[in-house]
């Protein structure tokens, strides 16, 4: 077997997941069956957010990565995007301070220069703010999308290191990725019944389990993410190796 960092992975059958993340979908959906605007369901999908990481620290989830916004959703109509971002203004303003009492350190992910200035300040102060804090990590993907984040971590890996040779290349990579010193994630759940991963986190997902659910993201809560983390309980990491009941 050839030499790689996939050789430090261990075959091993976890009870529960250190690090989750959400590809949190269906917002529209949520609000067109209700014959509302797609801003409702993106307000709704907000309060869906603020309730999961709590859920994520009740179920001993040590990392929760939610998608807030994909490389690929600047091509949505302005005043979606608009209704997004000042969106994601509110929750910083209104969620920083109560996400420090209750012990969460946060993180974004992402290429922050397409965001406004003043979204950037909101997100410097709210990671140097919760830095010391570990009861949860949560990291938000914005404007994120994981071939850009792998292109510019070899672009970074190669301006500092010239050229590497690919074992180098493959254990150096993940230090320059925006997910460094985050673990990969154990558990992937995506909700709304789609079933891909439209570009998120494409290296850290090598080995990620993932649950798909129907849930439209509003409506997800405690006994959906329970119900994730169960059936991961159930799944077998071979990591490919052979199973690990016969090792
Ligand atoms: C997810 O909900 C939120 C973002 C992508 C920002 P959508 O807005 O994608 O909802 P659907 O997929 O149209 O229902
Ligand atoms: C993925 O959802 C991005 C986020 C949840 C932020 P999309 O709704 O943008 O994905 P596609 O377009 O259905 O693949
Ligand atoms: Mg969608």
């Amino acid at each position: 077997m050839p030499k790689s960092n996939h050789l430090t992975l261990q075959s091993s059958n976890p009870q529960s997941p250190k690090h989750v993340a959400i590809i949190m979908d269906g917002n529209g959906r949520w609000a067109q069956a209700r014959g509302l605007p797609r801003t409702a369901g993106h307000k709704q999908g907000a309060e869906a957010a603020r309730k999961v990481v709590k859920s994520a620290v009740d179920l001993g989830v040590e990392y929760l990565t939610l998608f807030g916004f994909s490389s690929e959703n600047w091509s949505r109509p302005e005043s979606e995007i608009k209704d997004l971002m000042n969106l994601l203004r509110y929750y910083l303003r209104g969620e920083t301070a109560e996400l420090h009492r209750n012990g969460v350190r946060l993180k974004v992910i992402g290429d922050r220069s397409a965001l406004a200035d003043d979204i950037v300040k909101l997100i410097e102060n709210a990671e140097e703010l919760t830095v010391g804090n570990d009861k949860i990590t949560v990291v938000i993907a914005l404007n994120y999308g994981g071939r850009q984040d792998i292109v510019s971590a070899v672009h970074a890996l190669m301006r500092e290191h010239g050229e590497v040779s690919k074992l180098e290349l493959e254990s150096l990579l993940p230090q320059y990725l925006s997910t460094k010193d985050i673990p990969d994630p154990d558990l992937m759940i995506r909700t709304s019944g789609e079933t891909r991963i439209s570009n998120f986190l494409l290296w850290e997902c090598a080995y990620t389990e993932f649950v798909f659910t129907d849930t439209l993201w509003p409506d997800f809560g405690f006994g959906d993410l329970e119900q994730a983390i169960e059936d991961f309980a159930g799944r077998d990491r071979r990591y490919g190796g052979v199973k690990s009941s016969k090792v």
